[in-house]
């Protein structure tokens, strides 16, 4: 529609390029505006005339149109009221399809997504949740424009602090307790270690030479390190199957170990590589920054080492177009950094296709988890818990419904993930039940329900079928009208959510949906005698339900059809 107008501009005023009239048409902000209008200032330098006499002329020109209801001259504005059936027929037809919201703009294109990335023997913390759901949802969005995307699990499963646990575990682990306990036995013999360290200071030495012996491929390092990693995997596989999640690849930090070499050689070679009380740095303080550090004193690789390498193995292998990064903001430096050197040794692609994608801090205030041991928040308890709780609302709200399990499972992890994602990624998130699990309110479980409200009308609807048209004539109400507006707002909403790479676009929108399918259902009858006008009303019932199962499908959350 906005295109047919445009059409309509562009043929009857000389001056300015179709794509520029499309960009320029605006929603205006109240239905008694119109339901499209185009400004006229830009014209106003071009035709050398005012640009309310141009909007004048415009209208003028073109006259009487079949689908234009009127045509109205407001200041500078041309506000267009398009004839309500015609309307109404193609927001229909443009919903009413397998495919609505799709695109092809990122086809022949790979986006890597590095997130998740949760550091071996150590928990899967809210903060690895939050990196996990964000990038998870990036992912579908951009699957969605048509991107091929790759999704990568940087899991942190190198480093000096796998010798430390090598002492403790030889020192005061056993194969039984690790066994049973996993990644929390891991956990109490890395605070042990630094218990014992801060007392008996050559602890420090032995784990050092332990990573040592890892980088130099000895055996017995090498297993104990793979044993750590594999039952960190199986608890982190947990919670990503709670969660519904999956990755390409699962290419930690040790994948690069033997890649860190040609990075130190590369830095060198450009004339990079500078020696800083014993360490191998890049200097970046023409740029601002604390310099790069490339190799430790005793040569070893570090954390930015290991990123270094991995973007060239990337480029490389997957010769992306862009490669982003979901952390904390903490990590802002460590990025600029890596992506600074990339840069510097001659790659200008690095300045707009390396993209770090921070987050806010989750805070827990009031919140009363689960915890294990020590305070320790796991994000699979929090899941659990959700999905306990869930169980609970279900089960007195509707005690009939026969899989409630399941039904509580989508719930509750939906509704942890809706509330990490509604609000813009770099604000912090505070979590308590009481809002996570709210039905009533701008949460997960509120969407949810109105999509199962959905369900329900059309399962009940015996006459209507989708795939016949309705008289679009009787749909005529304030209510049901700006229902069908949202809902054709979709497309532009997912490109919206890829150029920020912000979820909470979506999140928003599903929102907007659920409350303008609510205040239509409110003020509009739709189980009604005619049958004409019952399929139009559900019509819009059936678009509701689709368009938000796929928002919420795009946050990576599930749609249950009865709740
Ligand atoms: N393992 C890191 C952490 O938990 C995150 C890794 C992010 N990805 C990267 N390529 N550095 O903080």
């Amino acid at each position: 529609m906005k295109e047919k107008i445009a059409q309509l501009i562009s043929n009857n005023v000389e001056g300015i390029e179709m794509s520029d009239i499309i960009a320029s048409i605006e929603i205006p902000p109240r239905p008694d505006m119109g339901d499209f209008a185009f400004p006229c200032f830009r014209l106003a330098k071009v035709l050398r005339k005012a640009p309310n006499m141009i909007a004048a002329d415009i209208k003028e020109a073109i006259g009487d149109v079949d689908f234009i209801e009127k045509i109205d001259v407001a200041g500078a504005y041309l506000n267009f009221y398009i004839k309500k059936d015609v309307f109404v027929k193609t927001m229909i037809e443009a919903a009413n399809t397998d495919d609505f919201g799709k695109s092809d703009i990122g086809e022949g294109q790979t986006i890597c997504i590095d997130y998740s990335s949760p550091n071996v023997a150590k928990n899967f913390h809210v903060g690895h949740l939050r990196t996990t759901i964000i990038g998870n949802s990036l992912y579908k969005i951009h699957s969605k424009l048509g991107y091929n995307v790759v999704r990568i699990n940087h899991l942190g499963d190198w480093g000096t602090q796998f010798g430390k646990l090598i002492v403790a575990y030889k020192a005061w682990g056993s194969k039984e307790a690790v066994e049973k306990d996993g990644i929390s036995e891991l956990m109490k013999l890395y605070v042990k270690f630094h218990e014992e360290a801060d007392k008996n200071p050559e602890l420090v030495d032995e784990a050092r030479a332990w990573f040592n012996k890892m980088e130099n491929g000895d055996e017995e390092a090498l297993s104990i390190w793979q044993w750590f990693k594999d039952i960190s995997l199986v608890e982190y596989k947990r919670t990503y199957n709670l969660l519904g999640m999956d990755f390409d690849y699962y290419l930690g930090e040790s994948f690069y170990r033997d890649k860190c070499q040609a990075v130190v050689d590369k830095v060198k070679a450009a004339g990079l590589l500078k020696e800083s009380e014993g360490a191998m740095i890049v200097d970046l303080s023409d740029y601002d920054m604390a310099p790069c550090i490339i190799t430790k004193k005793d040569g070893s690789s570090i954390y930015a080492t290991r990123d270094l390498a991995a973007i060239f193995y990337r480029k490389d292998t997957y010769h992306f177009s862009k490669c982003l990064y979901v952390t904390g903001q903490e990590q802002k430096l460590h990025f600029a950094q890596v992506f600074k050197v990339v840069e510097l040794l001659g790659n200008e692609w690095a300045k707009d296709q390396l993209v770090h994608i921070p987050y806010g801090l989750v805070s827990l205030e009031g919140a009363k988890l689960s915890t294990r041991s020590g305070n320790i928040i796991y994000a699979e308890d929090i899941l659990k818990d959700a999905i306990a709780k869930s169980l609970e609302i279900i089960t007195e709200k509707s005690p009939n419904l026969p899989n409630k399990e399941d039904v509580a499972k989508k719930v509750g992890v939906g509704a942890v993930l809706f509330n990490d994602l509604y609000n813009q990624r770099i604000k912090d998130v505070s979590f308590s039940w009481d809002k996570v699990l709210n039905f009533d309110g701008e949460t997960g479980p509120y969407v949810q329900y109105t999509h199962a409200r959905c369900c329900s009308v059309v399962r009940l609807a015996e006459s209507f079928d989708p795939s016949k048209p309705v008289n679009y004539s009787l749909i005529t109400e304030q209510d049901a009208i700006e229902l069908l507006k949202e809902i054709n707002r979709f497309p532009s909403v997912i490109k919206d959510a890829a150029d920020k790479y912000e979820p909470s676009v979506v999140a928003r929108y599903a929102v907007d949906v659920a409350q303008a399918f609510n205040k239509f259902y409110n003020s509009t009858r739709i189980n009604v005698d005619d049958v004409e006008l019952k399929n139009a009303r559900v019509m819009l019932t059936y678009l509701t339900k689709n368009t938000i199962s796929e928002a919420l499908n795009l946050l990576g959350i599930e749609a249950p059809e009865a709740m």
